[in-house]
């Protein structure tokens, strides 16, 4: 059997995303809504994708090739109708197999519906994805007879009997292979909009006495992208997808609404979240490690039974051994902590790693950059970091070795020794009395 092919259209889009972003390359859940579609499609097990673009759209493919570099990209030269925008896909479809048809602004499809829905279409000819809006204005009504699709019409071509009906054309739609490229050619653009409608498949299916058929989605997955406020709604939506499968794989979230996920963010089991997290993109959390309130993870793998925050920020390249703990106002960055080790106040760590059960102590400051090069720190096991320490890269810390509080160490200090990178203090007795005796009566408290 034919490999089945998956054709994405993201040729022609409103302009009402008032952006210089193309509407596709907008994000929700940290990554874009061309790549959610594409994720969808590789999930329904779709070995062959094409993407449909307008012309000079270099940006939307550079990010086909970043997410599915498998996949082709056509264009559509002139913005004609989506049969039109489906017939730039003319190549691949005359390889063969079942075709499915999708929107490359539909962020929310789910794999499962996409793969029930070209399976249908191989057992007919045509299967339509529908669902029944709370608002149907504006969409193709589907037409249904004894349980049979008859007819899309669109809105503006539908009469007033047809606009009542309430089951709409959610834009997937499947083919099977035998008929599909017969189909295709034989759509004109005699409608309303002189548009070729990739809608009218339907009603030709009919006339060769082919079967279509709906299966019907939630409004919810089939909700299209058209404007900022749209697109905060489906961001939203995600979100309550992510918070519940989270949950689901049994991970605790004290307060879900207040936990912002990445698509692809990664907690295992018996991880604590506290309300106000922010996931990043890039994010695994380890069994049983707890990630306290206001913290944000990006990049970011965080070993079992770890400790971050609150209040921490985790950039891209950290990685947190077993039972590490970052505490409050620590960045790190690039920066790979032992097991047990501990950062638990007021600290930048960037392109350092930090041995297991180092202690680095409050403001510590790794100074890892010139202006120009970026430079590595490493902390031994079992090191510890005095507070008020900036060490200068790059440099390492011995294991087991001490830095005195308030250092600047700028050249390394070996295992077990004791690196003090400050001026000696000096005491001065008697020196305050002098002091005020010169300024007078005032007293260096201030009040007199
Ligand atoms: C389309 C459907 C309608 C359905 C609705 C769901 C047709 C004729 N109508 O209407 O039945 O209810 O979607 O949202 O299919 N595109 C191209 N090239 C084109 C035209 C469109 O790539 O020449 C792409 C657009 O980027 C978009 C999609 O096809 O992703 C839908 O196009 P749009 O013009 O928004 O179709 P609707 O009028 O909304
Ligand atoms: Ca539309």
């Amino acid at each position: 059997m034919p490999e089945r092919i998956a054709i994405v259209l993201a040729a022609g889009e409103g302009t009402r995303m008032a952006s210089n972003t193309p509407k596709v390359l907008h994000r929700i859940g940290g990554r874009t809504l061309l790549a959610h579609v594409l994720d969808a499609v590789r999930g329904a097990g779709i070995g062959r994708v094409a993407v449909v673009l307008g012309p000079d759209r270099d940006d939307v493919a550079a990010e086909v090739r970043r997410t599915t570099p498998e996949s082709e990209v056509f264009v559509q030269h002139d913005r004609r109708g989506t049969a039109h925008a489906v017939l730039a896909a003319r190549k691949t479809i005359e390889r063969g197999g079942d075709v499915l048809i999708v929107y490359g602004d539909t962020p929310l499809l789910r794999s499962e519906t996409l793969r029930e829905l070209i399976e249908a279409a191989n057992d007919n000819a045509v299967a339509v994805l529908g669902f029944r809006p709370a608002d149907p204005a504006g969409y193709g009504r589907l037409l249904v007879q004894d349980g049979e699709l008859v007819a899309i019409r669109e809105e503006r071509d539908a009469n007033s009997e047809e606009k009542k009906v309430d089951l709409c054309n959610a834009g997937a739609m499947a083919l099977s292979g035998k008929h599909a490229l017969a189909l295709l050619d034989r759509v004109k653009d005699d409608n309303a909009k002189r548009e070729f409608y990739l809608t009218d498949v339907v009603a030709l299916a009919r006339a060769d006495k082919l079967k279509s058929v709906v299966r019907e989605a939630t409004e919810e997955e089939v909700m299209g992208v058209n404007d900022k406020p749209q697109l905060a709604a489906a961001e939203a939506a995600l979100q309550n997808r992510l918070r519940e499968q989270a949950m689901k794989a049994g991970a605790t979230l004290v307060a879900p609404e207040t936990v912002h996920f990445a698509a692809d963010t990664r907690l295992a089991r018996d991880v604590v979240v506290e309300p106000y997290v922010v996931f990043g993109p890039g994010v695994v959390v380890e069994e049983g490690a707890v990630i306290r309130s206001f913290s944000h993870l990006e990049g970011a793998h965080v070993g079992a039974g770890a400790s971050v925050g609150p209040y921490a920020r985790l950039r891209p390249g950290t990685k947190l051994g077993p039972k590490a703990r970052i505490g409050n106002f620590v960045e790190t960055k690039a920066a790979e902590i032992g097991a047990g080790a501990k950062a638990n106040h007021l600290t930048y760590l960037g392109d350092a790693t930090v041995g297991a059960n180092a202690n680095v102590g409050a403001g510590t400051i790794t100074c890892n950059y010139d202006g120009i090069d970026k430079f590595k720190t490493e902390i031994g096991d079992g090191a510890f970091v005095g507070s008020n320490s900036a060490l200068v890269a790059p440099v390492k810390i011995g294991d087991g070795a001490y830095v005195a509080s308030g250092s600047v160490i700028t050249g390394n200090v070996p295992p077990n020794a004791l690196g003090v990178g400050r001026a000696r203090q000096v005491n001065k007795e008697g020196w305050a009395d002098d002091f005020r005796a010169h300024k007078g009566k005032k007293g260096a408290g201030g009040h007199d």
